[in-house]
Formats: C-alpha cells, sequence, structure tokens
C-alpha cells in the first residue's frame, strides 16, 4: 500500500510547474470523440482519473496515441460501441461525459453510473434534465447503467436548477450536435466549463456564453480535428499556493492563470500572506502571524470547493477561529477527524456544513489517512507544516488529481517521500536523521 511519508518543518522555496487542469481535461477526452478527425491534446495530466477516461474511450474503439507523457492524439472514427460499461469507469466521476458526447454523436449512449470522491450524494438530475430537454429518453439499466437516445436532439431552452460544472458541460456536448439553437441558463462559469468550450469551438462548435451563466450553442453537423492545449490546473495551482503559506515558504508557481486564482489569493491576503501576480504565475510568501478569516465556499468565482480542505489546514494555524462554510458538497469535512488527529482544533457543526478552526501554534506528526482526494492533499500540506513524520495512507485518492504530487514538494525542498512498505519509511527516517523510535512512535499513534 503506498503512502506518502514526510517530515515537516521545512518552509517550501523555490519554483513548481503546474499541470493541465484535470477536471477540464475529463471534458475535453469525451468532446475529442465527437469528431472522426484527430483531436491532439496538449498539456494532458498524468494522473488515475484521466488514464481510467483514456482507457474507457480506447476500450470502445477510438484510437489513442500518447505521443509523449503530456499529449496524446485521439481519433474516434474507429469507435464501435456506444456501451461504456466496463466496471473500472465507475471510479470516476467524468465517466458520465460520455453520456453527452456518445448521445450528441450517435444519439445512443449507454454508460455505467459514475463514482468518483464519496464528498455527498453527488446526483444528476440535472444532466438527465438536460438531455430529456433536448429530446433524449434516459433509463437506468438493471446492471446500474445509464441508457439515453433520442431519433434526433433538437435544441431547447433549459433552466437548470442547480449550478452544475458536469451537468453544464454534459449538456453542452450534447446540444454542439443537436438541431437548432440551446440555452443554458444558470450555467456553470468554472474555468474547466470555458476550456471545454474553446475545446468544441476550435472543433467547429458554436458556443457563446461560456464563462457566463448563459450559454448559447447553435447546433452544427459534424465536428472536425484540432489541435488544444489543456488549460493550467486553477486547484493544482491554488494547493501548492496554500502548501507555500502553510509552510511560511516562499514559491513561484509557474504555469497559471492568475485570474482564476484571483479568490484564493483574495483569501491569502487577508490571511496576511504575500501575493505576487505576474503574467503567468504567481508567488506567494507565507506569514508565520497568519490572520484568521472566513471562507464560503460556492460555484465559481467563489471559493472552490476543491479547495477547502487546502485553506483549512493554513486557518487551521493562524491567530484567532475561523469559520469555513462549505456550500457545495455535504460531506467535505471527512478530513477534520485526521487534521485534528495532527493537533488542530476543528469542529464540525452537526448539519455538517459549517466547520469552526481554532488556530493552533502548530501541528504534530501522525499516521493518518486521505478520505478523498483534496483531503488527501490537505493532509500533506499539515504534514509539511508537522513537527516529526508524518504518514498519508491511501494517497489512491490524490493520485487521482494531482501529477508527481511528492516530485513537485520535494523540487520545493520538502522531506517527502513514497513508500511502499516499512522499511522504505525506516530508511527514509535514517536518512533525515530520524531513528526507528520515531517510526515506532508512528506507528503507535
Ligand atoms: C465537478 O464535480 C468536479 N469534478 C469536482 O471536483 C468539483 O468539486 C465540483 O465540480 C464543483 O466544482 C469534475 O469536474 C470531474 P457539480 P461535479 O455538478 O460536476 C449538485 C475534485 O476534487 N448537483 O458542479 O460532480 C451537486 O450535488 C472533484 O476534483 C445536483 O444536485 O459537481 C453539488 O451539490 C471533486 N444535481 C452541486 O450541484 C446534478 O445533476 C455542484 O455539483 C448535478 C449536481
Amino acid at each position: 500500500m503506498l503512502q506518502f511519508f514526510m517530515k515537516g518543518g521545512t518552509p517550501l522555496k523555490g519554483e513548481v510547474t503546474i499541470g493541465g487542469a484535470k477536471n477540464a481535461a475529463l471534458g475535453i477526452l469525451a468532446a475529442a470523440i465527437m469528431t472522426d478527425e484527430p483531436v491532439l491534446l496538449e498539456n494532458l495530466p498524468d494522473v488515475s482519473d484521466i488514464n481510467v477516461m483514456l482507457r474507457a474511450i480506447s476500450d470502445i474503439g477510438a484510437k489513442v496515441e500518447r505521443l509523449d507523457r503530456h499529449t496524446v492524439r485521439i481519433t474516434g472514427s474507429s469507435i464501435q460501441t456506444q456501451k461504456v460499461l466496463f466496471d473500472y469507469v465507475r471510479n470516476i466521476r467524468a465517466s458520465y461525459y460520455l453520456i453527452g458526447a456518445l448521445l450528441g454523436k450517435y444519439k445512443t449512449a449507454e454508460v455505467a453510473l459514475p463514482g468518483g470522491c464519496a464528498i455527498g450524494a453527488r446526483p444528476i438530475d440535472q444532466h438527465l434534465k438536460g438531455f430529456r430537454a433536448l429530446g433524449a429518453t434516459t433509463t437506468i439499466t438493471d446492471e446500474g447503467a445509464l441508457h439515453a437516445e433520442a431519433p434526433a436532439l433538437v435544441g431547447r431552452h433549459i433552466f437548470m436548477d442547480v449550478v452544475s460544472v458536469g451537468a453544464t458541460i454534459n449538456v453542452m456536448l450534447a446540444a454542439v450536435l443537436a438541431e437548432g439553437r440551446t440555452v443554458i441558463e444558470s450555467a456553470a462559469k468554472e474555468p474547466h466549463v470555458v476550456d471545454v468550450a474553446n475545446l468544441l469551438n476550435r472543433m467547429g462548435a458554436r458556443i457563446k456564453g461560456a464563462g457566463t451563466d448563459v450559454i448559447r450553442i447553435h447546433g452544427v453537423e459534424k465536428l472536425h480535428g484540432t489541435y488544444y492545449p489543456i488549460v493550467p490546473d486553477q486547484i493544482e495551482a491554488g494547493t501548492f499556493m496554500m502548501a507555500a503559506a502553510a509552510t511560511n515558504g516562499d514559491v513561484l508557481i509557474r504555469n497559471v492563470i492568475p485570474k482564476h486564482l484571483d479568490v484564493i489569493s483574495a483569501k491569502l491576503l487577508e490571511m496576511g500572506c504575500t501575493v505576487e501576480n505576474y503574467d503567468d504565475s504567481v508567488r506567494v510568501c507565507g506569514n508565520p502571524n497568519k490572520n484568521y478569516t472566513n471562507v464560503k465556499t460556492s460555484p465559481y468565482p467563489g471559493f472552490p470547493t476543491d479547495m477547502q480542505p487546502q485553506i483549512a489546514t493554513v486557518l487551521a494555524l493562524a491567530n484567532g477561529t475561523s469559520m469555513i462554510t462549505e456550500g457545495i458538497f455535504e460531506k467535505r469535512f471527512a478530513y477534520v477527524e485526521e487534521l485534528n488527529h495532527m493537533g488542530a482544533d476543528i469542529t464540525v457543526c452537526e448539519k455538517g456544513d459549517v466547520a469552526t478552526i481554532n488556530g493552533v501554534k502548530g501541528f504534530h506528526g501522525a499516521a493518518v489517512s486521505a478520505p478523498d482526494l483534496r483531503a488527501g492533499a490537505a493532509l500533506v500540506i499539515a504534514g509539511l507544516c508537522a513537527e516529526g513524520y508524518t504518514s498519508v495512507s491511501d494517497i489512491k485518492y490524490v493520485l487521482r488529481g494531482y501529477e508527481d504530487f511528492d516530485v513537485k514538494m520535494r523540487g520545493l525542498g520538502a522531506q517527502i517521500v513514497t513508500v511502499s512498505d516499512e522499511k522504505e519509511a525506516e530508511e527514509f527516517i535514517l536518512s533525515t536523521g530520524g531513528d526507528c523510535d520515531d517510526l515506532r512512535e508512528l506507528q503507535a499513534i
């Protein structure tokens, strides 16, 4: 079982380069199979969610050529089936984008219902509402797959009842090849929605308004091949910003779109950290005397729910009491118990949507486990601040969305490795000035 193993206490310093946005790339991979011509994608992150999606589109017959670690050419002309029923696709959330893509292109799709991080109920009613509005019938099969089909898709005016990234992208995918005009109201405005729309437009779609809450789509008959570099990952960038702040470091984060990070920067400034924006990079310097602040997660341009555990870790080390209100998912405080295990003082209200964080002077190392992707990243940040050694298990979640997380942290001076057994952990402890008592202590916690 792989674990991150680290010795805390080193302020992060130096430069780190951010990869392509996982959540944009997932929609983009689905979009790429909607033409029979090749689509060349650059800046694709090498993370497990993306690799599952690549496997799924390859297994239904699309040609997937990995030209290098971050470049892939996809050709959808050889697709043989619109049924994506492989068990492994249930492990990722974004497999549902294959419904929109296949339904749009072939007017029929059947996809095993999605899983993803256990952060709440995560219904897909708005996706279904959109597909039905375009003329599709949708049913859940006995095998637990969603089947959608339509004699023809016809553009409609669709009001989303909740702002949903997934439903906005999914309906957009289906609507680009529908007849006539589709209007999506209350659309999500996240950078990944815009990125998928930009790719589709490069493929010949006619989408206007992505990035606002009204998206207008004129259906076209077919899409064509293109080349497209995926946008930098807002959340990976934000995670390194929080890591710099938490460890009182000084980090230049390269290959970012500073505008996408505005709300994250604003919170760091409120805490008394320094943030400098450049054209495509951002520099964050921590402040050992951080101020408390309050955070409420909401759809873009609000504070991202995907940054909530990471900022909680920083606030747990700030002076005073901060409050975090989770406005998107109902189970996104699963990491609190683990963080408290490391010395944080956080309580979550009975309803589960508000955390009260009393700042503490520091964390101590502990053996903790990642309950989900972003929470796992937050626990690593905590471990890098803690006194002594920390192990973070269940890192399969972290690997879903962060490429080379430990390598990038090491590049900033962090003492962190991935270990697969006790012997490797022991070697790391000995190489970093600790002794076997440190390992025994950690196991005893
Ligand atoms: C996307 O999930 C991201 N995943 C999530 O990132 C992210 O946390 C989330 O958007 C919010 O930004 C991917 O892009 C693959 P939503 P998604 O539909 O699309 C409710 C990460 O860590 N809702 O925007 O599933 C829903 O329950 C992951 O990278 C409905 O009620 O999120 C939630 O409360 C975790 N009905 C809210 O809307 C629906 O049909 C927003 O969800 C759809 C959603």
